[in-house]
């Protein structure tokens, strides 16, 4: 977990901010639920067998002897909140910022605090809305200036399917067990669609002729997914059919989805997503989504030398006052420009004028306000534009020094 301080939170406030923006202008309201939620709803929502759940999740028991764990993921938390909210739910369009976790080995591009943006948009299956969600994560990370990423689609089917697709798998993996590694002889069993992302070069060398899951899926849940590519090419998006992107959360159904970045080395997925069938109070609730790792779209951003300029405060006015009483005067003067939209910042009044107007300087102030005991006898105060030190007084009224700064701007 780490601190985020500096330039760095600057970045991340234009990002965060073009994701509003972006995401309410697609119809989307932003939702923010808890970062505990009782650990039934992970385990359950996300598959018992995940590596999610059965490795990562920061779990304990509160006070009152409840489980809880801090959420690896913000699909689950949006899901039951518009469960609660009936039918009216079921069409919900929702996004979501802020921290998720899990205890994962940490290394490049991966953190046990990390941050995503996401959104869920909730109803039946169609390939035209996932189609179009997908489209809209791509333009997320083409506003924020990323390029070069590279759009690898799959379809995990429908349950029936995944339910032949398991049995196909177990048939052809079998064979193969000795030479695969121990997680993934024990996935055989478990999950055997994750055997086929394993990372592991033994692994995927003994998994090479193993059909493709897609093989053992209905006619209807092909016609899905292509579809889907057709769709993403008619909107002139260059999708990859990648029939081993597995995806690590078992709530998928159809369409899956990830978004890679070559300048992020091994964790390449700067984003991912799907579609699904949340598992929740004995139904399932049907909906589309994704997230966006904040942590990797920085680390893409800055590999591609395209991180965001943060907006620079059009007027920037430094106060310099050198003693207590002009340091007090100061504080009110700092109020009624502050009140008129104005960037005011303050030196230290017992400190030298000197030490104060470097300070300006490295806050890249337009203008300094200074006053000393000359000012301070005859109601006045010194302005100083900074950029060529050409200087007037003004008198010590908001209204004057505003007038002042304007007329100075533009002289
Ligand atoms: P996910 O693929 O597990 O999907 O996470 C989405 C993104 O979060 C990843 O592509 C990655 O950029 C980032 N991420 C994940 N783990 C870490 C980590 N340990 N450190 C840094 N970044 C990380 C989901 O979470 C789904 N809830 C997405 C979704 C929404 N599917 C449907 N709706």
């Amino acid at each position: 977990m780490a601190d985020l301080a500096g330039p760095e939170v600057a970045v991340w406030q234009v990002l965060e901010a073009r994701a509003h923006d972006l995401l309410k202008r697609h119809g989307y309201a932003e939702v923010r639920t808890p970062i505990l939620e009782p650990t039934d709803l992970f385990a359950r929502g996300l598959g018992d067998t995940t590596d999610v759940v059965q490795k990562e999740m920061y779990t304990f028991t509160d006070r009152g002897g409840r489980s809880l764990t801090l959420r690896p993921e913000g699909t689950a938390s949006v899901i039951r909140h518009v469960a609660a909210r009936g039918a009216e739910g079921l069409s919900a369009r929702l996004y979501y910022l802020g921290p998720m976790f899990r205890s994962e080995r940490p290394q490049a591009g991966r953190r046990r605090q990390f941050h995503q943006v996401g959104l869920e948009r909730l109803g039946e299956p169609d390939p035209l809305a996932d189609a179009e969600v997908i489209a809209l994560q791509v333009d997320l990370l083409a506003d924020w200036g990323l390029e070069g990423t590279r759009l690898l689609v799959n379809t995990r089917g429908t349950p029936e399917d995944r339910v032949a697709v398991s049995k196909g798998l177990q048939v052809a993996l079998r064979p193969l067990a000795e030479a695969l590694c121990e997680d993934c002889r024990r996935r055989i069993d478990t999950n055997p669609l994750r055997v086929l992302d394993c990372k592991r070069p033994a692994c995927q060398e003994a998994t090479r002729d193993v059909p493709s899951p897609v093989s053992w899926m209905s006619p209807e849940s092909r016609v899905y997914f292509d579809t889907v590519v057709r769709a993403l090419g008619a909107m002139g998006l260059d999708a990859e059919p990648t029939p081993r992107l597995v995806r690590g959360l078992d709530y998928y159904v159809h369409t899956v989805w990830e978004i890679t970045h070559p300048g992020l080395g091994a964790q390449d997925a700067v984003a991912g997503g799907g579609r699904y069938l949340l598992p929740l109070e004995g139904k399932g609730i049907p909906g589309v989504g994704f997230a966006v790792g904040m942590e990797r779209a920085v680390l893409a951003l800055e590999s591609a030398g395209r991180l965001p300029e943060p907006p620079r405060p059009p007027h920037v006015v430094f106060l310099a006052g050198l003693g207590q009483a002009a340091g007090l005067a100061n504080l009110g003067l700092a109020r009624d420009l502050r009140r008129s939209g104005l960037t005011v910042l303050a030196g230290d009044c017992h400190r030298s004028l000197k030490s104060q107007l470097k300070s300006a300087d490295k806050a890249s102030a337009d203008w300094a306000l200074i006053r000393g005991e000359d000012e301070l006898a005859r109601r006045e105060v010194t302005l100083r534009r900074l950029r060529d030190g050409w200087q007037t007084t003004v008198p010590d009224d908001p209204d004057a020094v505003r007038n002042a700064l304007v007329e100075t701007n533009e002289s």
